[in-house]
């Protein structure tokens, strides 16, 4: 299992784009050079994923995110930096090594994954395992054992133009795992999908990532999406990634106004658990109290149904059942509600 790495990586399109990373580097802004037809898709990308994590890079259109991607899988080289895949520095390697590390290391799940309609479901799965040249009798077994384990058994003899979009996602999903790929890079994967098989569809990958644990960046639009899958999110803004953290901290401390605005919609009470409102230590009056209890990781939305049912601050336990902080009710409103700051009461203001 392998870590990817990205070190100071510059995508450039146009003229001279050598010089134009010279330019970036000693401080040229990207519309400047975009005055002379010269445009910068991605600026100093420098993170770190590593095998277990899905990593979420999101952002307006046009930011960089797929440029981000296709370097990540060879398929542009980048102008200037380095990306390491366990330990191996791609950016280093001949055009046919190249093909070798994407068949065999690297597999890619698009927004609208193209089956073909002539093969039938198990053919379409064990695709990426044809490309590499695994025996038929092998190849079917193991695309069998990926269709079942993205819930399509007993479909592989159909032909994709019998399944719903839902499914032919599965199927795209099937082959990318099929393959023992070790990096998965996503992007958009989900989006064509209507909400309900959408977070269908991230349960199930996340799922497979507490069996698999590969190595995955993922591209979406969806902040909700990024905020529930993503163990760490970067937000790119005009090519650079303008921050990059947990979804918590990207939601409790925007590096920017930018990334504050970008946020603003998500669904905090979904995201954020009680871990990021609680104070510390406990409330004094909690002794002999039998009261429900939250735990560090129960989501705001939850935390707000026993809120509701307690006349005081809930509670929050450890993993040994004793009290590590409480949260108070005006607390999580104003968390909910996007207030950072302490709430103002009244006599405050007149103070
Ligand atoms: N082959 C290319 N030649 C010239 N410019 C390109 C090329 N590919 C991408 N660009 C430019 O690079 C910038 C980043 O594009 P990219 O496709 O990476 O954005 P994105 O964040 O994936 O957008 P979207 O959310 O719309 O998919 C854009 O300004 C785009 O026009
Ligand atoms: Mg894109």
């Amino acid at each position: 299992m392998s870590t990817l790495q990205t070190e100071h990586v510059y995508k450039v399109f146009g003229r001279r784009p050598d010089d134009a990373v010279r330019a970036l580097e000693s401080g040229t802004g990207r519309d400047e050079l975009r005055a002379d037809g010269t445009t910068a898709a991605v600026i100093d990308a420098s993170f770190d994923v590593k095998p277990g994590q899905i990593f979420v890079v999101m952002g307006l259109s046009g930011s960089g995110k797929s440029t981000l991607l296709r370097m990540l899988n060879g398929l542009l080289e980048p102008t200037s930096g380095r990306i390491l895949f366990g330990g191996q520095d791609l950016t280093a390697l001949s055009a046919r090594e190249m093909r070798r590390v994407r068949s065999t290391k690297i597999s890619m799940v698009f927004q609208h994954f193209a089956l073909f309609p002539h093969r039938n479901v198990l053919e379409n799965a064990g695709y990426g395992l044809a490309v590499q040249g695994v025996p038929r009798a092998e190849r079917d077994r193991r695309a069998a054992e990926a269709l079942a384990l993205c819930g399509l058994e007993g479909w592989e003899n159909s032909w994709p133009d019998e399944l719903s979009g839902g499914m032919q996602q599965r199927v795209g999903l099937a082959r990318a795992l099929a393959t023992d790929a070790d990096l998965l890079l996503m992007d958009e994967s989900f989006s064509a999908l209507d909400p309900l098989i959408r977070r269908d569809m991230q349960d199930q990958l996340l799922e497979l990532q507490k069996r698999f644990k590969k190595t995955i960046v993922f591209i979406t639009h969806d902040l909700n999406e990024a905020m529930r899958i993503g163990d760490a999110v970067a937000v790119m803004r005009d090519g650079r990634i303008v921050q990059q953290g947990t979804a918590e901290d990207i939601l409790t401390r925007p590096a920017d106004d930018y990334v504050a605005a970008f946020v603003q919609d998500v669904d905090r009470s979904r995201v954020l658990t009680a871990d990021a409102v609680m104070t510390s230590p406990a409330r004094s009056d909690a002794d002999g109290c039998d009261c429900p209890t939250v735990t560090a990781d129960t989501p705001l939305a939850d935390l707000c149904a026993v809120s509701a049912r307690v006349p005081h601050a809930v509670d929050v336990t450890g993993t040994d059942g004793a009290v590590v902080g409480s949260v108070a009710q005006d607390r999580l409103v104003a968390f909910i509600g996007d207030e950072q700051r302490a709430p103002v009461r009244c006599t405050e203001v007149a103070a």
